[in-house]
């Protein structure tokens, strides 16, 4: 065998033996991957601080009509480099990124026949590893049908795991908080559940995933840049502790088609040993390719938005016309950009502005019944376009596709050109149900590239998506940033259900520690009115108004909802924090948290030096003291303190809050005592 190895290469290498072994570093020498070839198999091995996290794990596929590939291979050629630069997040947590790593490629070939051969890059970052297999153009290999990808992470102990179950059709759950041995997806399943959108083949969870060590060290696994493949869940081998991939398919068990050349999303695993640089970690937006779309803040930037929606999911109101409740009403519609206009906030979103939604469930009628561009007649589109353009708020489409994906795609050319004609530059989309065509999944490879279909024609109609029911985040906010945000997770409007029950305290911490790390999240938050009555009895959000004020700080989107009906909001002194809080940061630290106990987040709004704080705990009550010195230090700060009073209870108090002013610096500290289920939020504006 012949290698051509590069000098710089050389110094890098830090064992490359007869065995074919090779290991790369961390830029800060932390982290270490080694790829090995044992009897012609590829595998790999990852080390932080000397102690191996993922022990000897396997790579190769399955396809349809040629063997496996997998084993008797041997290395071809190899190049390790390093590269370091910074990029500029359009919009984001921060404004600028650094992207450092060491690199290795290898070229692997079938010693015998076929002789197929593939390249295996891993990537290696301060915060993580990706790898990725690229299949270069080659005979054989015109038409390729994965059938399994095979991919290993072989943990090291019976790890404490963040998970839900790898269902193919929805991320809509609760986390689970067990051991690694005791993941039960199966169990998970309720038949039915979500308009039948609901499919967990195997005992397999979804990512990310987040795991904590026995000693101390933080692992999550999940996937950067997925494109024209299928979404991966990691198939659990409870007894020997391992994962492997198990990409989502369709009913003709296809997993992925394809053409060399092609390459698979990123798999990664980020490390680290303070919960919260996992949220800090950007190693999936590093994972995507550069914008390709240029500059598009001409027509997007992120803001904060109202909506008519809080209403249907209380049954205050109807999405349909005919219950004599309809919501969206040009009236309904103008009050709500009166209010938008006078309080900070920039977009309105109308939902149930279309005809259909009398019966967009029915089996028999779901497949055509939208058709995304016929308003009720009780809503003027035209008007309340040209209203809010005057009153300076952007009107918020709505495209609920009711899974009817055959259908959305026959009509998106006419439907987002109505939205470029008439200056919408943002839809939120939806997908509840199962997919049609049937066969398909909301995860499978050809939803994927129905997701994407949207950003694309977004792009061509200045339009920027916030996806519900979506394919999870996998970074290509980076490439495309008119993906703005997405659900894909139990979000507010579960809280509204009595029958779905509102979610536990625990579910936000565990969130900002699992979810968060894929990406923005649509969570919709400002709930200022937890009792629900008049409109919901007896089932409260488990929530204080404090909290609520957090998750504007705490998760990240560069589309905030304020979720609650107006009506909540006049007058209410606590508003003051929403009208206040920015959606576009120039940079964000986690100042502190345990996963599914409390997190505490501090972000800097973007072109100012102002911060702002949100914190928030599980059920229990919890005291903490914030340490200002993240602040400008020789500045005096005006901080506006909201936060749970002695008497605040979610259960029987939730909206006593209170409300502060002081002028501080960087050397100064703020205590608080967070109810259970509570929270604080504090701006700190220069003075
Ligand atoms: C589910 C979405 O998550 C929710 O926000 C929306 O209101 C309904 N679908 C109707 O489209
Ligand atoms: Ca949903």
């Amino acid at each position: 065998m012949r290698y051509l190895i590069p000098l710089f290469a050389l110094l890098l290498l830090a064992s490359c033996s007869k065995e074919d072994a090779f290991q790369i570093q961390s830029p800060d020498k932390k982290i270490e991957v080694k790829v090995m070839l044992l009897d012609g198999r590829p595998a790999y091995q990852v080390f932080y601080k000397q102690q191996v996290q993922i022990d000897t794990s396997y790579l190769g596929f399955d396809f349809q009509n040629q063997p496996s590939i997998g084993d008797g291979l041997q290395v071809e050629k190899f190049t390790m480099s390093a590269s370091s630069d910074i990029w500029e997040m359009q919009w984001g947590e921060q404004s600028r990124v650094k992207n450092e790593y060491s690199e290795l490629v290898l070229t692997l070939k079938e010693s015998g026949e076929p002789g197929r051969s593939f390249d295996l890059t891993f990537r290696v970052f301060d915060d993580g590893i990706g790898f990725r297999y690229s299949f270069p153009k080659q005979s054989g290999m015109e038409e390729v049908v994965i059938l399994d990808e095979n991919t290993e992470f072989q943990l090291t102990g019976d790890h404490r795991t963040w998970w839900i179950p790898g269902d193919w059709d929805i991320y809509e759950y609760l986390y689970n908080t067990t051991r690694f041995s005791e993941i039960d997806a199966l169990s998970k399943f309720i038949p039915g559940d979500h308009l039948g959108q609901v499919y967990i083949p195997e005992n397999a969870v979804n990512t990310p995933v987040t795991m904590k060590t026995a000693e101390g060290v933080y692992l999550s696994f999940h996937e950067a840049d997925l494109t024209n493949y299928a979404g991966m869940t990691l198939q659990v081998d409870t007894a020997n502790l391992s994962m492997t991939s198990e990409l989502v398919g369709n009913k003709a068990s296809i997993k992925a088609k394809l053409s060399a050349p092609f390459d698979t999303p990123w798999r990664t695993i980020q490390i680290a040993d303070r919960a919260g640089d996992l949220i800090e970690s950007k190693l999936i937006v590093n994972l995507n390719d550069p914008n390709e779309l240029g500059d598009i803040s001409s027509w997007f930037s992120p803001m904060k938005y109202i909506g008519i929606w809080w209403d249907m999911h209380l049954d205050r109101k109807t999405w349909d016309y005919a219950s004599g409740r309809h919501g969206a009403t040009t009236e309904y519609t103008k009050e709500l950009i009166d209010f938008a206009s006078k309080n900070n906030i920039g977009g309105v979103l109308v939902e149930g502005w279309n005809t259909g939604w009398e019966t967009w469930t029915e089996p028999d009628q779901r497949a055509t019944i939208f058709d995304f561009t016929t308003p009720y007649p009780d809503y003027d589109l035209e008007e309340v376009v040209r209203y809010g353009k005057e009153k300076g708020v952007e009107l918020i489409m709505h495209h609920e596709t009711s899974a009817a994906v055959s259908r959305y795609e026959e009509r998106m050319d006419e439907a987002y050109q109505l939205m470029e004609r008439l200056g919408i530059h943002s839809v939120k989309t939806g997908y509840v149900g199962t997919i049609i065509p049937d066969g398909e999944y909301h995860h499978g490879q050809w939803m994927v590239n129905h997701y994407q279909k949207t950003l694309d024609y977004g792009a061509k109609h200045k339009v920027a998506i916030n996806m519900h029911e979506p394919i999870k985040a996998t970074g290509l906010r980076r490439t495309y940033p008119n993906m703005i945000s997405r659900e894909g997770l139990r979000g507010q409007e579960y809280n509204a259900w009595a029958d779905g029950g509102a979610s536990p305290p625990e579910h936000l911490p565990i969130i900002a520690f699992t979810r968060m790390l894929a990406g923005p999240i649509d969570y919709t938050p400002g709930i200022f009115n937890p009792s629900l009555k008049p409109y919901v009895e007896d089932h409260p959000v488990k929530t204080t108004i404090a909290q609520q004020l957090s998750l504007y700080v705490v998760i990240y989107s560069p589309v905030q909802m304020a979720a609650d009906l107006i009506e909540n909001y006049r007058g209410n002194p606590a508003f003051q924090f929403i009208r206040d809080v920015p959606v576009n940061w120039e940079q964000t630290k986690v100042l502190d948290g345990e996963i599914g106990d409390f997190v505490v987040i501090g972000r800097q709004e973007r072109g100012t030096n102002d911060w702002f704080v949100g914190g928030l705990t599980d059920e229990n009550p919890r005291s903490y003291t914030l340490s200002l010195d993240f602040l400008a230090e020789g500045k005096t700060y005006i901080a506006k303190i909201y936060k749970d009073t002695p008497e605040t209870n979610w259960e029987t108090n939730p909206t006593a809050i209170d409300i502060s002013e002081q002028e501080v610096t960087s050397a100064d500290q703020l205590s608080f005592d967070m109810a259970g289920a509570g929270g604080f939020a504090v701006s700190l504006i220069v003075k």
